[in-house]
């Protein structure tokens, strides 16, 4: 499949530009990871890819993961995850998912920021910006993401971009099951709270399944 429109496709807030990376920038958020994204002893994700961190192949695993997804990539059945860049400089990633995207209509997301460009409010301005993205560059009808019960700062993002709880789940990154809470928002409620430039969509709509 030609992904080379997606290479195009960047997003822009008032402080952020969403985008694919290179392979080379690639490893750069390998390295940001591996310089931490939580206390150790926290598990903000579902799937513990963080507690790979200090072995020799943590930040090649990053760039795999990255890469694999756009391999991976199918018009019913996308990932799209995008480097965060501030001033140039790379503090983290979004990402945003589409299953049978063209009839369901509903995206999920994911993301995180390095230690030190948490807190800043750059964690709402991404989320909104790829929200954008799906609601009114991609015509999705609702956005699901999730908070591990005690990641307040993901907690708080979902909340105040308008996300309504919608249930507990239960995952378990670390073996043992912990509580989750699931957040959705539809169309309607979607009001972004930051401008975002939405920049070479056009010929991207085919690989989202879109005509
Ligand atoms: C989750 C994450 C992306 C949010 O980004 P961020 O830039 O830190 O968040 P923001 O600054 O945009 O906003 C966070 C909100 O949570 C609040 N918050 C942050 N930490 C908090 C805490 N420990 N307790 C209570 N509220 C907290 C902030 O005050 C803010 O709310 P407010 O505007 O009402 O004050 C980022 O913190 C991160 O990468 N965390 C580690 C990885 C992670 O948890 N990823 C998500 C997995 S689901």
């Amino acid at each position: 499949m030609n992904l080379a429109p997606l290479d195009g496709l960047v997003l822009r807030t008032p402080r952020l530009e969403l985008r694919l990376g290179t392979r080379e920038e690639l490893f750069s958020l390998g390295s940001l990871a591996e310089a931490g994204i939580h206390p150790p002893d926290e598990m903000p994700f579902a799937v513990a890819w963080t507690d790979g961190i200090g072995q020799p192949d943590f930040v090649a695993n990053v760039v795999e993961y990255n890469e694999s997804t756009l391999r991976a990539w199918e018009p019913r059945n996308w990932t799209l995850n995008l480097l965060v860049l501030e001033g140039g400089e790379i503090c983290g990633s979004q990402g945003m998912s589409g299953v049978d995207f063209a009839d369901e209509r509903t995206v999920s997301t994911g993301s995180w920021l390095g230690r030190r460009w948490q807190g800043r409010g750059y964690g709402t301005e991404m989320r909104a910006a790829v929200l954008e993205l799906a609601f009114r560059g991609l015509g999705a009808e609702a956005a699901i993401s999730g908070a591990i019960v005690g990641n307040e700062a993901s907690r708080r993002v979902s909340e105040k971009l308008g996300y309504r709880l919608v249930g507990t789940s239960s995952v378990a990154p670390r073996g043992d099951p912990v509580d989750h809470y699931d957040f959705r928002i539809e169309r309607a409620r979607w009001s972004s709270p930051v401008e975002v430039e939405i920049e070479g969509l056009e010929p991207c709509l085919p690989l989202f399944g879109l005509p």
